[in-house]
């Protein structure tokens, strides 16, 4: 992305606002497709890292035949999904909304493929009931955890509690044993791999033991998924659907032989937690997302303050949350203050030379999220801005 540019075609525009480079976009997915394709192992595209239905219909065509479905992140975005034109749709987190999941059965019966996925008893019930109602069954995926379990301690997140081939076979024979769900497969994805900045200029020696563990836990995951879909087709279970990986750990779930298919989406937009990771992959992948606010006030030499610019990342709150500044060049966030609701200082050589009423661009740690603070993003390309397309809260869609 030239910021330069970017900041010179974003005057006259009402700030703050968001901007994709659609080149580095297309570039960023045909990266993707290479990786995957190369294993031939379709892309299900987690739309919670684009949030804008133009952006997920455009990966969907650049990715061709490797195009293999959308991962949502709740019931009611796949519903809005579906609703407009989309089909194979897999819901990644669990929920027990009676209401949701009779919405997203209904659609199931209507020859929709939807997907939801159940770890604990009381979600396999409350999907079996959905799909009950509805008249039609219902697939479902297992969610599994994929955490290494090293010395004791446990690294991965807290999701699913079911880290045994048995504890799969249990929940999906709970689940068949309804008479309303139909098992598809596995979810198992690798958060400790995919999620992980693992070569950060500043914490080189907390980095080689970060890879390590990660080396450690593919090793781990391989085996887990392989015994995890053994134990379910020895059982009967037509197991045609393995989900792992997100964009940080595309190339070893690509390569994992029980993987029948890879889900990513930020690494399309690049938001700067990607920026310090060994995977030939990312570092291959160019920001394509940036967001703009305007320079509004000199509170003293050194100084600039914008207006807004506060969109703070989810996950263990830390500094690398915030977004950083990329033009002007030679200014930084302000450790006291941060990014703010309203005002976000800058700091550095390159303040005085800011002119009031000019614009700052800042990268964001996450790719969707942001999207939530925006009604449109504005597509750049080949050195303009070409069009805007609307975002899901610019649709008046709202799903957390
Ligand atoms: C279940 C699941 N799959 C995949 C991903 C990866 O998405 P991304 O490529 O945007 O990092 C995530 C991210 O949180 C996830 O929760």
């Amino acid at each position: 992305m030239d910021w330069g540019v970017i900041a010179e075609v974003l005057s006259g525009e009402t700030l703050p606002a968001m901007v994709v480079d659609l080149d580095a976009f297309d570039r960023n997915v045909a990266r993707h497709v290479a990786v995957c394709a190369a294993k031939a192992k379709p892309i299900r595209v987690a739309t919670k890292s684009l949030r804008v239905r133009a952006l997920i219909d455009r990966v969907k065509e650049k990715c061709g035949a490797s195009f293999g479905g959308l991962m949502c992140f709740s019931v009611r975005e796949a519903c809005f999904l579906a609703q407009n034109g989309h089909d194979d749709l897999l819901v990644a987190y669990p929920t027990l909304a009676p209401g949701d999941l009779l919405a997203l059965a209904r659609l199931g019966a209507d020859g929709k493929r939807m997907i939801v996925t159940v770890d604990s008893e009381e979600s396999v019930r409350a999907a079996a009931n959905a799909a009950e109602a509805s008249g039609a069954k219902l697939r479902v995926v297992v969610c599994v955890d994929t955490s290494l379990s090293l010395f004791g301690a446990h690294l991965g997140v807290r999701r699913s509690p079911l880290a045994r081939p048995e504890d799969v076979l249990r929940v999906a024979r709970l689940a068949r044993d309804t008479g309303h769900l139909t098992v598809v497969g596995l979810l198992a994805y690798e958060a400790l791999v995919a999620g992980v900045a693992d070569q950060k200029a500043s914490a080189r020696a907390k980095s080689a033991v970060l890879r390590m563990l990660k080396s450690r836990s593919i090793d781990d995951v391989r085996a887990r998924r392989l015994a995890m879909s053994s134990a379910l087709r020895d059982d009967g279970f037509d197991v045609s659907l393995v989900n792992g990986g997100g964009t940080g750990s595309l190339e070893s779930t690509a390569e994992d032989a029980s993987v029948t298919e890879v889900s990513c989406g930020s690494g399309f937009l690049l938001p700067h937690l990607f920026d310090e990771y060994a995977s030939p992959l990312v570092r291959s992948l160019e920001p394509a997302e940036v967001f703009a606010v305007e320079v509004t006030r000199r509170p003293g030499p050194g100084f600039v303050t914008c207006a807004g610019g506060g969109y703070i990342a989810s996950g263990e709150a830390g500094a690398d949350r915030l977004p950083v500044v990329v033009h002007p060049a030679g200014l930084s966030l302000l450790a006291l203050e941060g990014a703010g609701e309203v005002q976000t200082p800058l700091a550095g050589a390159g303040a005085d030379a800011c002119v009031l009423g000019s614009v700052a661009l800042l990268r964001p740690a996450k790719a969707g999220e942001p999207m939530e603070r925006f009604a449109e993003v504005l597509l750049f390309s080949d050195g303009k801005i070409i069009g805007r397309e609307k975002t899901y809260r610019g649709e008046g869609a709202c799903f957390g």
